[in-house]
């Protein structure tokens, strides 16, 4: 995701998945004491979810491996590099915890995590996750529709769009320390595509809680979008009027639209659409327009041209 403004960072850090994978084969090849304080986020504090129920939307693609899903990430506020989130994240303290649901709704509401995992009947929903870097992954995320939480709130008319805010705490977020990006972290999304059936908040992968570095405690998961706009450890959902900023807008709005779908016709400057590395796999394959949801979501953009909103 790496901007020019990040003078921090020059394009060398960003860790291709091959030289990933030779790095963590290096360190496996280490002794196991080594490799667990190295990547903790191997051994993390998670916890078995229970009464999930399957969906109908989950793909029955072939799952990214845990180890991958859990060791791969993108998580600035731990750091640039692939491996610093699971390295980086394991200190972050997710209890207690609180998200306010906010601005334009007749009931504002402040949810306690442990109160919000009862909530609502917790799903598993296995979907693509597609990084504009170019890399895929299969993930079986636990969640349930943002869609559930909205009604509660009961947007009112002014309410056109809805913005996800991330915890801000420097002293427990190392990344935060520096200028890579403007914190905290936002997205947005408009709020039909906030009250779509597919888009969740996620509280759980494989079964377990999220470990942090997937955004424990809670985090977004819009499958049809680039996995950037799905904020992780969301403190706040506001509903707005106005198009709210988002973190990689601000940083390089030329590079990152609002939308974000994923669309193999519009290259980003740096990296193009057309094709995508599935994790695990040699060859690249196609990449689907709308990450292959297509079917279900193409009617929200309808009459839009998605060369400017892209
Ligand atoms: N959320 C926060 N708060 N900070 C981040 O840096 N990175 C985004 C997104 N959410 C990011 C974030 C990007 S670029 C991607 S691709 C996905 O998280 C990665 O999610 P994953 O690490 O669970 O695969």
């Amino acid at each position: 995701m790496l901007i020019k403004k990040a003078d921090v960072l020059k394009a060398a850090e960003i860790t291709p998945y091959e030289i990933y994978l030779k790095r963590r084969d290096f360190l496996r090849a280490g002794s196991a004491l080594a490799v667990s304080a190295l990547l903790p986020g191997v051994a993390e504090a998670t916890t078995r979810l229970s009464g999930i129920v399957s969906s109908p939307y989950s793909t029955s693609e072939e799952k990214t491996p845990y180890k991958d899903v859990t060791t791969y990430n993108n998580y600035y506020e731990f750091g640039t590099d692939k491996s610093d989130p699971a390295e980086n994240a394991q200190g972050l303290r997710t209890r207690p915890w609180t998200i306010s649901v906010e601005g334009a709704v007749k009931r504002p509401k402040i949810w306690d995590i442990d109160a919000l995992l009862k909530a609502f009947p917790i799903e598993e929903r296995i979907y693509r996750l597609r990084c504009v870097e170019g890399w895929s992954m299969v993930i079986p995320w636990e969640g349930f529709a943002l869609a559930n939480l909205i009604r509660q709130v009961e947007p009112t008319g002014s309410a056109r769009y809805v913005e996800f805010t991330t915890l801000h705490d420097p002293a427990q977020m190392p990344g935060q320390r520096s200028s890579v990006l403007n914190w905290p972290y936002t997205e947005g999304l408009r709020l039909d595509e906030a009250m779509h059936p597919l888009t969740i908040l996620a509280v759980g992968l494989y079964g377990q809680t999220l470990p942090n570095q997937n955004g424990a405690p809670v985090r977004l998961v819009v499958p049809w979008k680039y996995g950037f706009k799905s904020a992780k450890s969301i403190v706040r959902i506001r509903f707005v009027e106005q198009q709210p900023k988002t973190a990689w807008g601000r940083a390089a709005p030329s590079e990152y639209g609002f939308y974000s779908n994923v669309n193999p016709q519009v290259d980003h400057p740096r990296w193009s659409q057309a094709r995508e590395r599935r994790i695990g796999e040699f060859f690249k394959r196609k990449t689907e327009m709308f990450n292959g949801y297509g079917e279900q979501v193409a009617r929200l953009y309808q009459g839009m041209d998605l060369r400017k909103n892209f």
